[in-house]
């Protein structure tokens, strides 16, 4: 099964994306957690040290003025993916610091990087795990979206905070037109503080046509957690965030279970 979370900036993919997998390994599942973000919010959840790596560049070569992947998607999570310390697996695509740092636009280096970029692309719409689970994580807003890095199949989940500007992204990604066939667009409410929180995000996301597949409150140990730079993935199991994220694990593991139709 594969899930993407997409979102506006700062809305809680990285860390729900993060806990998600991790939930995910802890119940025996097989996890890929792909981060398609410059910044590595996703790795700082999982526990990873941070890395400027791009873990799948050259893993696609030219060829005939296409592109062809270097091996099955399974071989090349195999060869790349870093093991986190909740056995979920990680790949990343490179920290914006090594792009922009030194300016390696130089045709050679600009080629290999944007190899993985396409590796990246075509792995994580296409790595098929049997039962397995690929977790996306997206850049916020919709630039990635419109560019194809959602996908196909699988649950494009767009996380929402209770407030007006989050929501409009969501719609943002409503009005981009009709989702393919196999993607289920559906929504996560984050930083839920109050019932009129969930209440504003309910009605919203009941306009846009979005459901709602979990409601995870505003928890003060992710806060705690992130300033004593302690990974999220060690959050207490009875925090309310990874309490909400187990119910939406449990919400995913029902839908793996039964065959893709159409939304
Ligand atoms: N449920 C929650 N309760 C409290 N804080 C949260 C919760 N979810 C996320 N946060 C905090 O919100 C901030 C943004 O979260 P995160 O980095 O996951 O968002 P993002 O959507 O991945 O952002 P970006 O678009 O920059 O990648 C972080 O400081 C995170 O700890
Ligand atoms: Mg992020």
């Amino acid at each position: 099964m594969r899930v993407v979370l997409l979102g506006k900036g700062g809305s809680g993919k990285s860390t729900l994306a993060g806990l998600l997998s991790a939930e995910l390994s802890t119940r025996g599942e097989r996890v890929v957690a792909m981060s398609a973000d410059s910044v590595p919010g996703l790795a700082q959840v999982l526990g990873m040290e941070p890395s400027d790596d791009w873990f799948l560049a050259g893993m696609a070569a030219r060829d005939n003025g296409g592109w062809k992947l270097e091996g099955t998607p399974a071989e090349i999570v195999d060869r790349c993916a870093r093991e986190a310390p909740s056995g979920v697996r990680f790949v990343q695509i490179g920290n914006a610091d090594a792009t922009l740092k030194d300016f390696e636009f130089r045709r050679e280096s600009f080629l290999d990087r944007w190899s993985g970029t396409v590796a990246f692309n075509t792995v994580s719409r296409a790595y098929d795990d049997e039962g397995g689970w690929v977790v996306v994580d997206l850049q916020g807003g919709t630039l990635q979206v419109a560019g194809g890095m959602v996908g196909t199949t699988g649950v494009a989940m767009v996380v929402v905070e209770p407030f007006a500007k989050s929501v409009l992204t969501a719609r943002r990604f409503v009005d981009m037109g009709r989702w393919p066939a196999g993607l289920r667009l559906v929504g996560v409410a984050n930083k839920v503080g109050s019932p009129d929180d969930e209440a504003y995000v309910a009605h919203a996301l009941d306009g846009l046509g979005i459901p709602i597949w979990a409601t995870v409150p505003l928890d003060p140990a992710v806060r705690r957690a992130e300033r004593d730079g302690q990974p999220l993935v060690n959050l207490d199991p009875q925090s309310p965030a990874r309490v909400a994220v187990a119910a939406l694990a449990d919400r995913l593991g029902q839908v793996a279970l039964a065959p893709v139709t159409a939304h």
